[in-house]
């Protein structure tokens, strides 16, 4: 056997290493951001900024805005996979990042489950995971440590890039990952720009008679060079003890103090503590007044509660984290107006504080429930700052479809490519391809399929020609399959039963139509192996928009049905008594310009306050016209569905 040559202290584990013996890379991708909704501003100051309204779909992110908020930057909310979402950061941030916290999940699988609430008796019921959710957490664990080990290894790596010079990261890990973590980000953050292990100590029910009690988790303090970060000792005084404060007896103008003897050699009180006030009265050149500071300089064990039943703080995300922990680490390690980061977000605390303070942000999370939790979370800050919603979207498809059939751009390739994802799309809808038609994919049944494009919304014209196509053939029954829609398509009123636009349309021609959502999973392989995907009809609302006084509207909501009522878990559906118990959410963009929502009017539950309102305030608009509303509602599962609404007002 070959000598192997070890010339330094590491961590290793199998599929560390190519069998070449070289270090596994590092996926990189970069793809363009779509921002997908705006909160907390207002129209008008959007269009200042961008200087016109752009009219596609979606607004693409370009990264145009400036370091600080006056000059227009805005806190970055991202949903999906951090390692997509950080390589697609690093072209505009390498090097941005003043702070980084992450809270990776630890192996107990309660990382993805949620505790949602229903209706106005706020019941609570506990949501598991989502199957995608679920499936980070099996690859994560599928092997064991060497999975979770490769997954957080190719993180750390992108973390480091986007740090800044006087930046720093704080690694939070429990007793089962913070040995081998320490390893690992001293290999990828120098041993040298180890700063500190800190021990978060908390009470809980103290449960172990078999060894210690296990009442404490690490966060592990890098920085990016060993020198020149940013840290605030002051920032962070701890309290000092009753036995401290009443060594200083005496107060005056400047606060408490005691009487010290100067180090004056040959003084009789030389050096001395506490001496009697005579001596300053005498021999005022020989003593000192020693004040109290406002606290003590920190140390790396702090005492801080858990987020309980009764805690305010409490969104109902398993592994939340107290918004003291985070203070503590934000005071130190940066300052107002500085770009933070958390890339594990899960329900926003990190944000939460970042906001509170005045520092930048950006956070991101994978799960869907995440996402709502922490835009809920923010929106009642008070005096939040307008904050974005982006998501990789088609791009994340496209690079999927691309990763999967083949490179669409290389146009020798492009047909099979195409045909590839048509027949992969029709095998997991159990349908059979057919072929020499137009605008027709498949048959499931007696119906006949139509796939819409990963990389553009199916159209009124595209579903105008599958009918046609299907009356030509005596086909009676049309199944689209849509990854989006365009506006108008699937609302308002898209629900089969009571019959929407393009529902009127098909009966015209003889032919049945059903409106399919291709659901994310579709991308996720081991999803797709266990027959994980379902496709859903579209979940279905009615609105009424009112015109009670001249250039004024309202909306409210008279219905909801989710079309999957058989996915919900019983003991849900049993709880749930009337139709807006399902909803948690709701917003409206007055004046939708077919890009992204803009959110002018909002209302939601919280724990406190169940009660949701069903209409919306009047809003007037300046002037006459026609304007589009698009109304959205987000269930208590965190999905969303959104609704145009053309009005003209007089
Ligand atoms: C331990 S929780 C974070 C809790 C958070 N510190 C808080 O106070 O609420 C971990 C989070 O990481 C998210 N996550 C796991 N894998 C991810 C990935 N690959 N990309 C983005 N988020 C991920 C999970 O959805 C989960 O919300």
């Amino acid at each position: 056997m070959a000598k192997i040559e070890i010339t330094k202290t590491e961590l290793v584990w199998p599929g560390k290493y190519n069998e070449d013996g070289t270090l596994k890379e590092v996926p990189r991708v970069s793809l363009p951001f779509q921002v997908i909704e705006t909160v907390n501003e207002s129209r008008a100051t959007r269009e200042a900024k961008k200087g016109g309204v752009q009219q596609t779909l979606f607004d693409v992110w370009e990264g145009k805005e400036g370091d600080t908020f006056e000059e227009g930057w805005r806190n970055k909310l991202v949903w999906g996979d951090n390692l997509l979402v950080m390589g697609s950061l690093l072209e505009k941030f390498a090097g941005k990042i003043d702070l980084i916290y992450i809270d990776p999940p630890f192996a107990t699988g309660a990382d993805f489950s949620f505790t949602t609430e229903i209706g106005e008796s706020g019941e609570e019921v506990t949501k598991e995971q989502s199957v995608i959710e679920e499936k980070a957490y099996r690859d994560t664990w599928a092997s064991g440590y060497p999975s979770y080990l490769d997954m957080i290894r190719s993180r750390l790596l992108l973390l480091r890039d986007l740090l800044s010079a006087r930046g720093s990261i704080y690694v939070h890990c429990d007793w089962r990952m913070a040995g081998m973590l320490r390893l690992l980000c001293d290999e990828v953050f120098g041993a040298e720009c180890f700063q500190n292990e800190i021990a978060w100590c908390y009470r809980e029910a103290i449960n172990s008679t078999k060894r210690w009690n296990r009442k404490h988790d690490s966060i592990l303090f890098y920085s990016r060079e060993p020198d020149g970060f940013c840290f605030n000792p002051d920032a962070v005084l701890q309290p000092h003890s009753e036995a401290t404060v009443k060594k200083y007896k005496y107060t005056d103008e400047k606060g408490r103090y005691r009487l010290m003897g100067r180090g004056i050699v040959g003084s009789p009180i030389q050096s001395a503590r506490d001496v009697a006030p005579e001596w300053e009265r005498t021999h005022p050149e020989l003593v000192y007044r020693q004040y109290l500071r406002a606290g003590t300089y920190a140390v790396d064990y702090w005492m801080i509660d858990v987020i309980n039943q009764a805690s305010n703080e409490r969104v109902g995300y398993a592994t939340q984290k107290p918004e003291e922990l985070l203070a503590r680490i934000l005071k130190a390690s940066s300052n107002p107006g500085d770009l933070v980061a958390d890339f594990f977000c899960g329900s926003g605390t990190t944000l939460a504080v970042a906001e509170k303070l005045g520092r930048r942000w950006i956070g991101c999370d994978l799960g869907r429930w995440a996402i709502h939790v922490t835009r809920k979370r923010l929106l009642g800050i008070e005096n939040c700052k307008p904050f974005e919603v982006l998501n990789l979207g088609r791009y994340e498809r496209q690079y999927w479809q691309g990763v999967t059939f083949g490179d669409k751009k290389n146009r020798a390739v492009a047909e099979q490519t195409l045909y590839e994802y048509l027949a992969f799309m029709l095998r997991l809808y159990g349908a059979q391809p057919v072929a020499g038609m137009a605008h027709l994919h498949g048959k499931k049944g007696k119906a006949m399929v139509h796939i819409g494009a990963v990389d553009a919304p199916v159209t009124i014209d595209e579903v105008n020609q599958a009918l046609d196509e299907c009356a030509k053939l005596k086909q009676t029954e049309l199944h689209v399959l849509g990854w989006e829609w365009e506006m108008g398509l699937a609302g308002p009123n898209n629900d089969v039963r009571k019959g929407s636009p393009m529902h009127e349309i098909a009966k015209h021609k003889g032919v049945k139509l059903l409106l399919l959502q291709i659901p994310r999973e579709v991308m996720e392989q081991q999803a797709v192996e266990k027959g994980d995907v379902r496709f859903f009809e579209l979940a279905y609302f009615e609105a009424k928009i009112t015109q009670p006084k001249q250039r004024t509207v309202q909306v409210e909501l008279v219905d909801f049905a989710t079309p999957n009522a058989d996915l919900i878990p019983e003991d849900v559906r049993s709880k749930i008594k009337k139709w807006s118990d399902y909803i948690d959410y709701w917003a409206v963009d007055w004046d939708f310009q077919n890009d992204t929502f803009m959110q002018g009017w909002v209302a939601y539950r919280t724990r406190k306050e169940r009660k949701l309102p069903l209409v919306s305030d009047p809003h007037t608009y300046e002037k006459p016209g026609k304007y589009r509303i698009l109304v959205k509602v987000i269930d208590i599962f965190g999905n969303d569905t959104s609704q145009a609404f053309d009005v003209e007002v007089k």
